[in-house]
């Protein structure tokens, strides 16, 4: 099943999962498919009543109503966005919505505004309503403004600081999170000008989801530039607004990807770390408004946006940046750190020649950066989170180097090759406290970080 529409939910059920999933950082569907898995596991308790909220909790106050800004660029995938704004309704989500000029060819104000249930705004200057609702009012207030389709227009406009209509306009005054979703031509997005201004976006914070792979509208064209379905741009939107501010003012350092030990200046040893669950972490703690530091060693992926990043290669540099890092509130490690590195490793390329021995490597211990971290008197972060990537007798192992290493939290997760998580989208872990283990479902890195960062806000609320 490619994915869950659950409608006719009475109003009670309809807050009760909304409530549950935000406490759990995952999006409804996330959530739905979540129950369901329990349910279908023989014997266990209703999985909704057992966690639903405490009594007190279900008689406050309900939650303030969320307000998105859902701006409509000129794509053909402005028909997807129709869609959108019904899955942010259903979501109890209060939606108003800009259309660019150019989106008024692919959609227009009346079938939007049909579908939002009050006018949409599509002029800068617009005698009739810019005393009652200028660009400044929208800009200020919403919870999260959604440029869906962004084109590649709209992205490089904006990555100019550009503000010569109304998107543009509320894009630049807005001081709430922005989330792209980019929608064009593969030749287009792979341009390097719309590469530059993607770059230029995700350094200025912006967030993205999607483009996806696929076929385009126009006839034998395909391949990145789908604009992310409707379902997958909503719980990109579900999950910025329940992260929201949840870790604000809070310091996270964390660690991702490999390291490489040199052999020499042009070889070295390295692991199968791709680090995209250690940058999906830094980019949900940034997401929930922390200030994160990424201690980065060599991956393949963009800087997560809102970050700062120190690029490093070996464990002994990464370890020098971690410690330059801090103070931290939080701290968690979860690159796949060399144990060893290359103990002679040569100044020189080694040369190969015929009748001379293969070289010997000799190998020196690596400091152990969580380890370090961990047992600090001074500066020692209030959590501190390692990740324990094993191939066998997984709980046992990650309980000992809970233990052993010191830290507060360990994630435990089975790296074996059939597993497919080292490199991989998903991941399944267990999370280690003093107070026990316990699994978390198979799911994507992304909702893994998510999961995290509101278990992080949840420790640290109940620490002050
Ligand atoms: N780690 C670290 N510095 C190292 C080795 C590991 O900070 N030199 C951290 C990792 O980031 C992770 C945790 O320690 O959070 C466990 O890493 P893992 O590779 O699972 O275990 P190791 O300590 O390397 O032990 P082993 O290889 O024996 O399983």
């Amino acid at each position: 099943m490619a994915s869950l529409t659950v409608r006719q939910l009475d109003d009670r059920l309809k807050k009760l999962l909304r409530l549950r999933a935000a406490r759990n950082g995952r999006s409804v569907e996330d959530e739905v498919r979540t129950i369901l898995r329990a349910a279908a596991d023989e014997g266990a308790p209703g999985p909704l009543e057992a966690s639903a909220p405490p009594r007190e909790a279900r008689s406050a106050a309900p939650p303030a109503v969320r307000r998105v800004l859902l701006i409509i660029g000129g794509g053909i995938a402005a028909y997807k966005s129709l869609d959108l704004i019904r899955r942010l309704k259903e979501r109890g989500l209060a939606v108003r919505c800009i259309l660019t000029k150019a989106a008024e060819r692919f959609v227009t104000p009346l079938s939007a505004g049909a579908i939002v249930g009050e006018r949409v705004f599509t002029d800068l200057f617009d005698p009739a309503h810019e005393f009652d609702v200028g660009h400044i009012r929208l800009a200020r207030e919403p919870d999260l403004v959604v440029v869906a389709p962004a084109t590649a227009d709209l992205m490089a406009k904006l990555a100019g600081g550009h503000a010569d209509d109304l998107a543009t306009a509320v894009l630049l005054a807005t001081t709430a999170k922005v989330l792209l979703a980019p929608a064009m031509n593969p030749r287009m997005w792979a341009n390097k000008a719309t590469q530059r201004n993607l770059a230029q976006l995700a350094a200025d914070g912006f967030r993205f989801v999607g483009p996806n792979e696929g076929e385009m509208a126009e006839a034998g064209e395909s391949g990145t530039g789908r604009m992310a379905e409707p379902l997958e741009i909503a719980a990109a939107i579900d999950k910025l607004l329940t992260l929201g501010h949840a870790l604000d003012g809070v310091r996270v350092l964390v660690t991702s990807g490999p390291t490489y030990e040199p052999i020499d200046p042009v070889r070295y040893i390295a692991n199968r770390s791709s680090g995209k669950q250690g940058h999906a972490i830094a980019a949900a703690a940034a997401a929930a408004g922390a200030e994160v530091t990424l201690v980065s060693g060599p991956v393949n992926l963009p800087d997560p946006p809102g970050v700062t990043v120190a690029h490093v290669e070996s464990a002994r540099d990464m370890l020098e940046a971690v410690e330059r890092a801090l103070p931290a509130d939080v701290a968690i490690f979860a690159a796949a750190v060399a144990d060893w590195r290359v103990a002679n490793a040569s100044a020189q390329k080694i040369k190969k020649a015929a009748g001379k021995a293969v070289p010997a490597l000799a190998f020196a211990e690596n400091p152990d950066i969580l380890a370090t971290i961990a047992h600090r008197k001074a500066q020692r972060p209030r959590l501190v989170i390692g990740f324990a990537a094993e191939t066998e007798n997984v709980a046992a192992n990650a309980r000992a180097k809970r233990a052993a290493k010191g830290c507060d939290w360990i994630l435990a997760n089975d790296v074996s090759p059939q597993t497919g998580i080292m490199g991989g989208d998903s991941n399944t872990v267990a999370l280690i406290t003093a107070n026990g283990a316990e699994s978390w479902p198979p799911q994507s890195k992304d909702d893994v970080a998510a999961m995290l960062i509101a278990r992080i806000a949840d420790a640290l609320k109940a620490d002050t």
